[in-house]
């Protein structure tokens, strides 16, 4: 997708112009059940003729303007743009910029499946500062254009071709803020690209391969070791997982490290790239097991995300890791009852084989601090209990510092993401002792999530640590007006956002 900067709507030749509209009115407008009040609807552009060419259909009782409800209008009065897309954004009031980004992804998946890919976009003329509403509407369309490449072989290309956005104010920074959009919304499709390979395509050292391509494209430094050098560190816990697997892992390290970084700080960003999971030897049923396909959507964030931190140049260092393998069945796999080495040198004793993710991150959390890593981010699919607590909402965070949550929770909030913090009290902590090591790799069904989470924990020590537990968003089952279902690349804007120093 193209996309470019204009200004004059009514003006402006396109083969449709999208603009919001919201709801004014005062009163809620449901009651006892009921809806009585009326919707008082307006146009967000400050182009008169726009609001003009609306004026007829706004004075029916079809646009209500409740969220991502769409009104195309065709051959609209005075324009130069053959069709108008009215895109509901719900109550004035309480409209954001997370908002924007999803009415900005409602047009762009309204007009693709009508065949009409490229479009102009008009930016709200006072909601917001007009760099924001800029960022945002780019984020939305580059996230809605997406759909998951399939192997159909009559499948055809039906993404974008261009946008305009049309705004008012300052070019120069116009153009950064659509820079920045695009950087965050192709970053985030790369890491939906990577999440929807089946495994058989997306094997380690393929994920490996691509991280290095990435890496030489954007200007990243990138190591990539294989069982050797995995055995050689003393991974006992990711190894143990590998070992089980003809695929060979991969320990992927990404450095962005820039002159005018400040000495002392080190941003770490931690990935489970498990590229199957079948649960090992405690294998899982049949019935859905096809979705473990997406068991790396950690550590493709966190790739995704390296790409964004290497194209946006923070001032911070930021090291990426990723630990990439299979977890599968076999004559050479672990199996329950078998204790392992991590590389901190904590014995585990393996409960369940299905447990695989925390003992692959175990490794990947250690390893981070020995390359000087100061603060700690670790994404992971790891719990079905985080699905169960949360649903496909919410991603689970975990803090063991409460300084460095709420500055996430700040860059969580600027992404328009969504993230609910769960505990990681010591009283937890005896679910996970073992009779003869150190640790259990499961403490079972009840807290399911918070368990794996204070596993982890045992890894970072005093590091301060975020660790996002994306189990029951990083793949949508069903689609949304402005997100197509499957990967969607959840958590790598706050974790950029983050990096930023938002
Ligand atoms: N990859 C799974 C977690 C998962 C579940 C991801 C559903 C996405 C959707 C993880 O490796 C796993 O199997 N966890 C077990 C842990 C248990 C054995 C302690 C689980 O959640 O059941
Ligand atoms: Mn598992
Ligand atoms: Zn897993």
């Amino acid at each position: 997708m193209k996309t470019a900067l204009s200004i004059n709507p009514s003006e402006f030749e396109t083969d449709c112009l999208a603009v919001l509209v919201l709801d004014h009115s005062e009163k809620d407008s449901s009651r006892n059940g009921r809806s009585d009040a009326k919707p008082v609807v307006t146009v967000e552009t400050s182009d008169a003729a726009v609001r003009d060419a609306a004026a007829s259909v706004l004075a029916g009782s079809e646009v209500t303007a409740k969220m991502f409800e769409t009104t195309l209008v065709h051959a609209p009065a005075k324009l130069k743009a053959k069709r108008l897309l009215l895109v509901g954004g719900g109550k004035a009031k309480t409209f954001s910029s997370a908002d924007l980004r999803r009415v900005a992804g409602t047009a762009a998946r309204t007009l693709k499946s009508k065949g009409i890919r490229s479009f102009a976009f008009a930016a709200p003329s006072d909601l917001m500062p007009a760099e924001l509403a800029v960022r945002s509407i780019v984020e939305g369309l580059y996230i809605g254009d997406f759909d998951s490449d399939t192997y159909k072989s009559d499948r055809k290309d039906t993404s974008l071709q261009g946008v305009t956005v049309l705004s008012a104010g300052d070019p120069a920074k116009l153009a950064a803020a659509m820079d920045e959009g695009r950087i965050l919304g192709e970053s985030q499709n790369f890491t939906r690209d990577l999440v929807n390979e089946p495994s058989n395509r997306m094997t380690p050292t393929i994920l490996a391969e691509r991280a290095r391509k990435m890496a030489e494209e954007v200007g990243l430094k990138c190591e990539i070791m294989g069982p050797d050098k995995i055995k050689e560190l003393k991974m006992g816990a990711f190894w143990g997982v590998a070992q089980g697997s003809e695929e060979p892992p991969a320990l992927i390290v990404l450095r962005y490290e820039p002159a005018d970084a400040p000495a002392g700080s080190v941003l770490g960003l931690v990935g489970k790239g498990v590229t199957f999971d079948t649960g090992g030897i405690s294998i899982k049923p049949a019935d859905g097991m096809e979705k473990m396909k997406y068991d790396m959507a950690g550590g493709a964030t966190m790739l995704g995300a390296m790409r964004a931190i290497a194209l946006l140049k923070p001032k911070r260092k930021v090291i990426g890791i990723v630990c990439a393998t299979e977890n599968m069945p076999s004559g050479t796999a672990q199996k329950p009852g078998d204790i392992q080495i991590a590389m901190s040198g904590k014995s585990i004793e393996i409960i369940n084989t299905d447990a695989e993710g925390r003992l692959v991150l175990a490794d990947g959390l250690h390893y981070a601090r020995t390359l000087g890593c100061t603060e700690l981010i670790d994404a992971a699919t790891l719990t079905g209990a985080v699905v169960v607590a949360l649903g496909q909402i919410n991603a689970g965070i975990f803090a063991n510092d409460d300084a460095l949550y709420e500055r996430f929770s700040k860059a969580v909030k600027s992404a328009g993401e969504k993230m609910w913090r769960l505990p990681l009290d010591e009283d937890y902590r005896e679910i996970i002792r073992s009779n003869i090591a150190d640790i259990v790799n499961s403490g079972g069904r009840y807290g399911g999530a918070i368990n794996a989470a204070m596993f982890l924990k045992e890894f970072v020590a005093d590091t301060p640590w975020i660790h996002l537990d994306i189990a029951g968003t990083a793949w949508m089952d069903d689609g949304k007006p402005w997100l197509a279902k499957g990967p969607t690349g959840v958590a790598l804007r706050s974790i950029v956002e983050f990096a930023r120093g938002v």
